[in-house]
């Protein structure tokens, strides 16, 4: 299948601060493709000259099989943004962005119905500077969408939400998947991409330092699970010692933890306890996570 992005060793500096240095990717149809990266590692630099909103110095960057410099206006009827900076005037009621925005597009869906599908229905006539954060963020989504667009650019978009309001927002992020569209997710929450990217290029200093799905992300720099549990009456380590998924068992306190590989400690365990008719309490898995790959190749938290 042809790729719907395709970045070949793009380039852009802003005078002496080199944001984007050798980059190259391709997007999937269909997939939702993350980019993270710490503050300044040129994540939105990268998505904005794929908009055609920023010249790259070098490189080449094809849309949809447009060029986004050259045929830029034919490359935004068939993308939705939603951009990092996104404001709207304080003033302006809700469906007045979604009328003006309409404007720009020969193409559009009624925006009525969007508004519904993004729970906005009841406040249609809001002065945005009146609406929750999440509501915001809703509003930009369907403003990104009212184009009906291929691909969908999303940067940011959940920053400034607290966590219950990330994680809807997760699920409105995956419905535009689920509708068959493409999505570019530009984040710095680890976990946010390791939840909904079905591919991530981790970035640093404007450069991709790790391309992969999440799961095998995490698989090359730990493949080991933890299972950590409580016991309550009799137990016998030896019962979990003895099966060759489980490579260690320890205890600290009351807490043991079985270690073994991923993909097939977790049964195991948990059938040995019950054919033993241990009582366990409190049982959890431990992973590692993108966090830990980002911290394993650089050396350094995400958030340093
Ligand atoms: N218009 C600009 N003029 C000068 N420097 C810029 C400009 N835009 C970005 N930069 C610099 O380029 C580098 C990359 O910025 P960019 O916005 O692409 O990073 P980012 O990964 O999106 O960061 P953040 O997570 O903070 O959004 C940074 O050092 C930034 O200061
Ligand atoms: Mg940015």
């Amino acid at each position: 299948m042809n790729p719907v992005i395709s970045v070949n060793h793009l380039h852009k500096a802003y005078g002496t601060t080199v944001a984007v240095d050798d980059i190259s990717f391709n997007v999937a149809p269909g997939e939702i493709f993350g980019i993270v990266g710490p503050n300044g590692a040129g994540k939105s630099t990268t998505v904005e000259s794929i908009m055609g909103l920023r010249e790259p110095d070098s490189g080449n960057v094809s849309v949809l099989g447009l060029n986004p410099h050259t045929q830029r206006s034919a490359v935004s009827q068939r993308i939705g943004i939603q951009l990092q900076q996104a404001a709207l005037p304080d003033r302006m009621k809700v469906w007045e962005a979604l009328d003006l925005y309409s404007s720009f597009y020969t193409n559009t869906i009624p925006w009525e119905p969007l508004l519904e599908e993004w729970g906005l229905g009841d406040k249609r006539n809001a002065r945005f500077v009146n609406l929750s954060g999440g509501q915001k963020q809703r509003l930009f989504i369907a403003l990104a969408l009212l184009n009906d667009p291929d691909v969908v650019f999303l940067d940011e978009l959940t920053t400034g939400l607290d966590p219950q309001a990330r994680r809807s927002t997760w699920d409105l992020v995956a419905d535009i998947r689920d509708r068959g569209k493409t999505v570019v997710l530009v984040t710095h929450f680890m976990d946010e991409a390791e939840a909904l990217c079905d591919h991530v290029a981790i970035i640093d200093h404007g450069n991709i330092i790790a391309l992969d799905t999440p799961a095998r992300l995490i698989e090359q720099v730990d493949d080991e699970l933890r299972v950590t549990f409580e016991v309550d009456g009799p137990f016998s380590a030896e019962i979990l010692s003895s099966l060759p998924q489980v490579s260690d068992i320890s205890r600290s306190g009351r807490r043991w933890t079985a270690r073994g590989d991923a993909r097939n400690l977790l049964s195991a365990v948990v059938i040995a306890l019950e054919q033993n008719a241990v009582r366990v309490t409190n049982l959890q898995t431990e992973r590692a996570s993108l966090e830990d790959v980002f911290i394993t190749l650089t050396g350094r938290q995400i958030r340093a």
